[in-house]
């Protein structure tokens, strides 16, 4: 049943570029360059409309609504905003006829989640779920989505729902900014090419790094705290690599925007800290780099995930892992994995149970 692997979370991980391949099958359409999403289209002149969107979700999913969030006002000019369901569903959101609502959630069935969705449908908003299970509570309150392909998910962490719910994401906003004409027709055009090069790209991480990165886990095994940084795209996913590690390994850590260290996690810096950085060649990357050598300048401990052939960034990194370049964009679906097989590696190496982290449950179903 683990197809051959050790446990689920190296099966999933391994899985992903057919998930993400199959997110993307029948919809996203390279020679005649367009995207179907019929639940998406059915509500295309509300969502263009809209004053606002607001994301809800937990977890993982709500990295992947931060990511949606840079995407949607990015390649949309709609205002995001992004909510913890929990929070949403406790303040009284305001909440005006209209609004949409876009859930995003592996399960389905994540009590608050579902219950901010309850909350804001009875007070007149669209919903659009993002979902992988199909028929279940989350997906049968929308309106409308589109579902992700990612096929069942056992391991507790999430990891080829993530990537398959960035794939759905990226679609959908690709998909309004084409019918709204905010971005031109040549930038869609490349955008569609890169995310159909995302499998083959996630494919190559697989095929290539998991040497390196067993070899970085053998060495950070026993570290205590850990530091995740990135911005821009790659900012929420310095927010999951922490997340995965917490869930897998145990070992406290903590994701920031790169640009925030200043302003207190840098006091965290010294000879025994692994500061894991995002550090992809985007419009950011000059800004990242001087962040590397603030740390290095404390003795803190580089960890790169890199562009390939970014001889800069290898020189200063003590550690790195190189992924293919891509445009930003798309670059979160790639910056994850070596980032997923880390936290998985050195939960091995610690023996711990990675599928059935303690405390922890595949859906959490209570408030
Ligand atoms: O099923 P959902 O996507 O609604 O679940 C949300 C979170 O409970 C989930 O992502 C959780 O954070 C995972 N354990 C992360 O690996």
């Amino acid at each position: 049943e683990k197809g051959g692997y050790d446990h689920f979370m190296l099966k999933e991980i391994m899985e992903q570029p057919q998930a993400i391949f199959d997110s993307m099958r029948g919809r996203l359409d390279l020679e005649k360059l367009t995207i179907t999403l019929s639940g998406i289209e059915q509500y295309a002149e509300q969502i263009c409309k809209a004053n606002r969107i607001v994301i809800v979700s937990c977890g993982t999913s709500w990295h992947a609504g931060l990511v949606a969030e840079y995407l949607i006002e990015e390649l949309c000019r709609i205002n995001v905003e992004v909510e913890y369901a929990s929070e949403f569903r406790y303040r009284n959101p305001i909440i005006n006829e209209g609004d949409v609502i876009l859930a995003i959630s592996q399960s389905g069935e994540t009590a608050d989640t579902l219950v901010a969705l309850e909350n804001a449908k009875s007070k007149g908003a669209i919903i659009l779920g993002v979902v992988n299970v199909v028929g279940s509570s989350i997906a049968r309150l929308s309106h409308a989505g589109a579902y992700t392909h990612a096929g069942p998910e056992i391991g507790v962490a999430s990891t080829k729902a993530f990537t398959a719910q960035l794939t759905v994401l990226e679609l959908i906003a690709l998909k309004i900014a084409y019918i709204k004409k905010s971005i031109d027709d040549d930038q869609y055009a490349h955008l569609l090419n890169e995310l159909n090069a995302v499998p083959d790209k996630v494919q190559a991480i697989l095929d290539s790094q998991i040497p390196k990165i067993r070899e970085i886990a053998r060495k950070y095994k026993d570290a205590r705290d850990f530091l995740y940084l990135g911005r821009g795209y790659n900012f929420p996913i310095a927010l999951e690599g922490a997340l995965k590690l917490k869930e897998i390994t145990y070992i406290h850590a903590e994701g920031y925007p790169a640009a925030e260290m200043k302003h207190g996690p840098i006091a965290l810096v010294d000879e025994n800290l692994p500061v894991v950085f995002v550090a992809t060649k985007d419009r950011y990357h000059e800004k990242i780099v001087s962040n590397i050598q603030e740390v290095k300048a404390r003795k803190g401990h580089v960890i790169a995930v890199i562009t390939e052939g970014d001889e800069v960034s290898k020189q200063l990194a003590e550690d790195y892992i190189e992924i293919p370049e891509a445009d930003e964009i798309v670059a979160p679906i790639l910056s994850v994995i070596p980032l997923q097989l880390l936290s998985y590696y050195i939960g091995v190496e610690r023996n711990q149970d990675v599928d059935k982290p303690r405390n922890l449950a595949k859906s959490v179903t209570v408030e």
